[in-house]
């Protein structure tokens, strides 16, 4: 950027005085913005972090629509941390645990004959402690967890380790596994050292047996229990049933049936789901929750609206669980209908036809089942509307309830694990916004590969990894950067959700055994997230071009 505003006058007593000045009200600003900040602050909300434009939209305007423009929302994870119940609360692993852990072998085992043999002893105490010391070296993003004890690997001299970890940058308590293969070698005074390591998910020896007959999960009695094949044993997202009849009659409930939102892009349906949440947490009540999503048209490959889609394949679920009272929209639906054939006395329901009856109004309420339905034609009939006006004061949307699929993340995990966490990214945004050159008129030029390349050069050093997210869906068109860097797309990654992949096996279960695409809003999350755990981050708006993200004079 050029900025060529030459001083004309020599600096004399008035520049001075002028900059004093200056300095006093920039003084006395900052002072101001930080009190209102102070008064103001709330938990953060992504809305107005990422989209202030949206969120304009969404509460100042009666007939809000929403505008996809391919953005992801941040969500509970990115956000700030609520304290993990203890539970799974772990410390990491840190220097100070391992030089313990190495006083305790020094004074309790002798060192084994390693000296005579000259053979890595995978089982050796050491041989972990070399490569948990190496791991803290090597990944200062990554806090690590539960090591287990190496295995031998396919050569002598190689072991398998297994562990679990967490990327500092993630907010939340969320584990991932890794499993890498490490060639070790022994000094002279029998300690080990990690000569090299192995990529990403290399110690497959270390992987942990599928099918484990004893299998057990650590639960609070600590009893062995056979469990059935989990893939990731950290998913747990079954559908939680009621119990008996009794436990669905002694409930309370807050059911809101399908609106306008039903089809609209994925950020509207967050903002509605967690309207609807947010009201159940108010009034104290199990929120009926419809897990069957629409996909609209802007993510899916058709090109058309596809229903059907399991929430869990976007969230996680199981976390959702545990943070909120939820009950599943089937299974609430057969229960009432079970007990209002089986009693005399029908389950007592309030219906609610308008969002202009408020929360605030409803608390009183003492009927099983509050029923809100939307059939006023649009936008009267969205979920959102509830919160607006003075609602807006008493609700709070419960962003840390909302989490991503665990199975998406295992693959931003996978994705950055290859690149060992050490990249750089670039988030180039086309598309749309780069063919309308009357609200972006430089994007497309200055996305453009020469610009890329000439841009990039000041910022980002020659041949690190770099990983590109984008919308661009020419898979060639950022060759150019090859001669200068070693770039990574999304669509490099195919195999982690290829028919073969983990991913696809465990999104199947979740579909009644059929296939299920990985579609548009997958994409465009797996590229965000990849693109936060990045080193240097260059964004599209701000350090690539000086339009504005919502288009001329927004910024
Ligand atoms: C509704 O949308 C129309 C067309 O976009 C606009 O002219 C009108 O002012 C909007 N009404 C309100 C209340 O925002
Ligand atoms: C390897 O180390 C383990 C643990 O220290 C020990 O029990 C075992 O005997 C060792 N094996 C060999 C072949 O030295
Ligand atoms: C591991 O390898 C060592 C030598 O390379 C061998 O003595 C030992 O039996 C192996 N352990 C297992 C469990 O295969
Ligand atoms: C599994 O558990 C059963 C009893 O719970 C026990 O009899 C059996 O030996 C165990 N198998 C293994 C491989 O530990
Ligand atoms: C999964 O979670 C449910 C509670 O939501 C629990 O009842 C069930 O036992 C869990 N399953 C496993 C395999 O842990
Ligand atoms: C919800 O429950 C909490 C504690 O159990 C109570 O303090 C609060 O007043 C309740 N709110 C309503 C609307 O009943
Ligand atoms: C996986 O996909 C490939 C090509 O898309 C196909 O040739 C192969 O048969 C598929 N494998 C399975 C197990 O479905
Ligand atoms: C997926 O399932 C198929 C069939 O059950 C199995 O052969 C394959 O190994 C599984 N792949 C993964 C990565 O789990
Ligand atoms: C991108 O722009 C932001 C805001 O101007 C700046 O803070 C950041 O350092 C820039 N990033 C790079 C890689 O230059």
């Amino acid at each position: 950027m050029k900025e060529s505003n030459p001083v004309t006058e020599p600096i004399g007593q008035n520049l001075i005085k002028i900059i004093s000045n200056l300095c006093f009200s920039v003084f006395v600003f900052s002072v101001l913005i930080f009190t209102v900040i102070a008064i103001t602050y709330q938990p953060p909300d992504p809305w107005l972090e990422s989209a202030p434009a949206l969120t304009k939209l969404f509460t100042e305007s009666e007939n809000a629509t929403f505008q996809n423009d391919n953005s992801i929302i941040k969500t509970g994870e990115d956000l700030q941390s609520v304290l993990p119940p203890a539970a799974v609360r772990a410390i990491p692993i840190t220097e100070a645990v391992i030089e313990k852990k190495e006083e305790q072998i020094a004074n309790s085992t002798p060192p084994s004959a390693c000296r005579e043999l000259n053979l890595v002893n995978c089982s050796d105490p050491r041989v972990l402690i070399a490569v948990e010391k190496f791991n803290l070296k090597a990944f200062k993003s990554i806090a690590f967890f539960e090591y287990q004890t190496p295995v031998n690997g396919s050569k002598p001299n190689e072991c398998d380790v297994a562990w679990k970890f967490r990327n500092k940058k993630e907010k939340s308590w969320r584990k991932y596994r890794d499993f890498r293969r490490f060639k070790l070698s022994i000094g002279d005074d029998c300690t080990y050292k990690v000569v090299h390591p192995g990529g990403w998910h290399s110690g497959i020896n270390a992987r942990r047996p599928r099918n484990k007959v004893n299998a057990t999960r650590s639960g609070v009695t600590g009893k062995a229990k056979v469990v059935p094949q989990v893939r990731d044993d950290e998913i747990n997202d079954t559908i939680p049933s009621l119990g008996s009849e009794m436990n669905f009659r002694k409930g309370r409930y807050l059911y809101y049936s399908r609106g306008g939102d039903y089809c609209k892009g994925m950020n509207h349906y967050l903002w509605s789901f967690l309207c609807g949440l947010g009201e159940a947490m108010y009034l104290n009540r199990t929120f009926v929750m419809d897990l069957s999503l629409c996909l609209s048209a802007s993510y899916s490959s058709s090109g058309k609206d596809e229903e059907g889609k399991d929430f869990r394949y976007y969230f996680d679920f199981e976390h959702l669980k545990e943070v909120a009272s939820i009950v599943e929209e089937g299974e609430f639906l057969g229960d009432w209908k079970k007990w209002d054939k089986s009693h005399r006395r029908k389950v007592p329901v309030k219906k609610v036809v308008s969002h202009k009856v408020t929360p605030m109004q409803l608390k009183k309420d003492k009927s099983t089942i509050i029923w809100r339905q939307f059939d006023a034609p649009e936008p009267e009939n969205y979920w959102y509307r509830v919160c607006e006006g003075q609602a807006a004061k008493y609700i709070q949307r419960p962003w840390h309830a909302v989490w991503k699929s665990k199975r998406l993340m295992n693959i931003v995990s996978a994705i950055s694990g290859w690149m060992d966490w050490d990249f750089d990214a670039v988030h180039v945004i086309r598309g749309e916004k780069a063919q309308n050159k009357e609200l972006w008129p430089h994007l497309d030029s200055d996305t453009s590969p020469d610009a890329l390349l000439t841009k990039l050069q000041g910022m980002i050093q020659p041949w690190r990894n770099f990983y590109i997210a984008t919308n661009e869906p020419f898979y060639n068109y950022f060759d150019k950067l090859r001669s200068n860097y070693k770039v990574h797309l999304l669509d490099d990654y195919k195999e982690l959700w290829g028919n073969t992949s983990e991913w696809y096996n465990e999104t199947s279960l979740l579909n009644n055994g059929k296939p299920v695409e990985f579609d548009g809003y997958m994409r465009v999350a797996v590229d965000t997230e990849v693109f936060y755990r990045g080193k240097i981050r260059v964004e599209t708006f701000y350090n690539l071009t000086s339009d504005c993200k919502d288009g001329v004079n927004t910024c």
